[in-house]
């Protein structure tokens, strides 16, 4: 089968590679999108933390199921849930697998889904449940702005601020929309702003170089400022930044990551009584979330889709979406 791999950072390859078989316990996907995300952008750059070549990229994928699979039916259009876990550490046995100590994310730790089959294991499947492959492939990374917004408890009638507006803020953003808060978005671009506006209706949106951030958000919470903040920049200086936009008695959540240390004011982050939390992927109740605010329509996955490939002209045409100057949200590859 035609498999794409990333030889080395900036280099990538068409092999023909044996067709996988699903062992016992697995399922054998046919992939028909493949969504580019982040960390494969990354990868490629080889900007991507502990990150080992070659790899095969891809873990937002949808396909048709192409082995037995008891509770599913053979060609169903499925997707998956690509952080495999040990089922036996401290994080799986509190139903927590989203943060498994031995965490094998697809794609990542070991190899993805840039080529024409994939095994993986039988747990990790999801129903279509009459969704587009289209939209499949986009439960993944909206999936990890749900959990963020479970994360963080959002209530109906919350002030949450959400930095950043790459693919993993817009998520997070619709679905603290879903829980009934207002929403406000801040990012550094202008272009992202307004897709925020016009494509999402989000009604607050804040250029973080303004001068008076912090007036603004004084200025749209009626001077409470957001309970919620929760960062999808994976800045440095954003997230350090972030503290200050609190609410007292507020929450901030870490989607975004970075490598550095944090910083912070301690009495600032005491007198709040803040709470710190991260989020790290995402569980299968918020893919079933996902999927079920899909399918009533409360989000409208496909506004996110901006380049559109074939399989076979992903190698050339990887490379534009690392420039922001395309304005690639979510470039979707396919396959037939
Ligand atoms: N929690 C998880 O499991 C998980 C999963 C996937 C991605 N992530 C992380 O989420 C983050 C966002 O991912 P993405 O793919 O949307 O990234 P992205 O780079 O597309 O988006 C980041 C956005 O942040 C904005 N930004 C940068 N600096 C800023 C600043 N100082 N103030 C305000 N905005 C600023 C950028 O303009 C951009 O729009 C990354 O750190 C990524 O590693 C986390
Ligand atoms: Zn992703
Ligand atoms: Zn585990």
């Amino acid at each position: 089968m035609n498999t794409l791999v990333c030889i080395e950072p900036g280099q990538f390859a068409y092999e023909t590679r044996p067709m996988p078989v699903a062992e016992e316990g697995q399922a054998l996907l046919r992939i028909r999108r493949i969504g580019i995300c982040g960390t494969d952008l990354h990868a490629y750059e080889g900007t991507q933390p502990f990150f080992a070549y070659p790899r095969v990229l891809g873990h937002e994928l949808a396909g048709e199921l192409a082995s037995d699979v008891p509770g599913f039916e053979l060609g169903e259009a499925v997707t998956f849930i690509p952080y495999f876990n040990c089922g036996v550490c401290i994080a799986c046995r509190s139903g927590l697998p989203n943060c498994c100590t031995q965490m094998n994310v697809c794609g990542v730790h070991s190899d993805g889904g840039m080529g024409e089959y994939l095994s993986v294991p039988a747990y990790s499947l999801v129903h279509g449940q009459g969704l587009s492959f289209d939209e499949l492939a986009l439960v993944e990374p909206l999936a990890i702005g749900a959990h963020g917004v479970r994360r963080a408890g959002v209530k109906p009638g919350e002030y949450v601020l959400v930095v950043g507006a790459g693919p993993i803020g817009l998520g997070i953003m619709e679905f603290a929309r879903i829980a009934g808060a207002h929403v406000i978005a801040l990012d550094i671009n202008e272009q992202r702003l307004a897709f925020c506006k016009n494509r999402l209706q989000v009604a607050h949106t804040i250029n973080a170089q303004a001068p008076d951030v912090l007036d603004q958000l004084r200025r749209i919470t009626n001077g409470d400022m957001p309970t919620v903040v929760i960062d999808a920049t994976g800045s440095l200086k954003a997230i350090n930044n972030g503290f200050n936009y609190l609410a007292h008695g507020g929450r901030y959540v870490l989607v975004g990551l970075q490598k550095g240390e944090l910083s912070f004011s301690h009495p600032e982050f005491h007198k709040r009584e803040a709470t710190l939390m991260s989020s790290r992927n995402a569980t299968r109740e918020d893919f079933e979330h996902v999927i079920a605010s899909m399918k009533a329509g409360l989000v409208q996955p496909t506004t996110y889709i901006t380049h559109r490939v074939p399989f076979g002209e992903v190698q050339q045409e990887f490379a534009s979406w690392l420039n922001p100057a395309t304005g690639v949200i979510k470039a979707m590859v396919e396959l037939t």
